[in-house]
């Protein structure tokens, strides 16, 4: 991006997008991971695909590298503690599922329990355009719906000092 304002008109219009946040999580042979996720989309209808973007210098990256199934949690406004949790710690240094209630799901991903909304993906791709994050598409294999509320939105949890920051790059070999 060239630096005549592009960059900085660009910022503002992903803010104005404000997405809604949700919590990703996975799970390989006995290591679980899971972060707070803003680049996030379905990506396709007949069949339904969706797109989930891990920054390289997360733990939940390195994880998701060998991993088969990744959970996605919808977060309300309810949801603060869980994204601080989820998005303000590293599984490099904490045991994230030793502070929030989870069970077992497909290829033991953790499915949180006080997020209803959520589903679980299988791993079909993986789109790697060499920057700082790396895109897991998913087929949803199962799905619950719990009931509705305002959704965590980018700019209730942009003041999250995240776990790691994006420019730190993670080798996972
Ligand atoms: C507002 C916000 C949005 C974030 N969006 C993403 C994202 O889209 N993808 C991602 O991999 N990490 C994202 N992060 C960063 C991770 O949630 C954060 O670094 C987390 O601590 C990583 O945990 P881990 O090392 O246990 O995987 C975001 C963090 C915040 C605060």
């Amino acid at each position: 991006v060239n630096d005549d304002g592009t960059a900085a008109a660009f910022d503002a219009l992903m803010a104005r997008l404000d997405p809604a946040m949700v919590v990703l999580t996975t799970a390989a042979g006995d290591q679980r991971a899971g972060s707070l996720v803003g680049f996030h989309a379905q990506c396709a209808i007949a069949p339904p695909r969706y797109a989930v973007w891990m920054s390289r210098a997360n733990d939940t990256y390195r994880v998701g590298a060998l991993a088969e199934h990744f959970a996605v949690h919808l977060l309300h406004e309810g949801h603060r503690g869980l994204a601080e949790l989820f998005g303000g710690t590293s599984g490099d240094d904490i045991d994230k599922f030793a502070r929030c209630r989870w069970t077992p799901g497909p290829g033991g991903v953790p499915l949180l329990e006080d997020c209803p909304d959520r589903f679980v993906g299988r791993r079909v791709g993986l789109v790697d355009v060499d920057t700082d994050h790396v895109c897991v598409v998913l087929e949803p294999v199962s799905a619950e719906v719990g009931a509705d509320h305002p959704r965590l939105r980018l700019h209730h949890v942009e003041d999250i000092e995240p776990g790691h920051r994006a420019e730190e790059r993670h080798d996972p070999t």
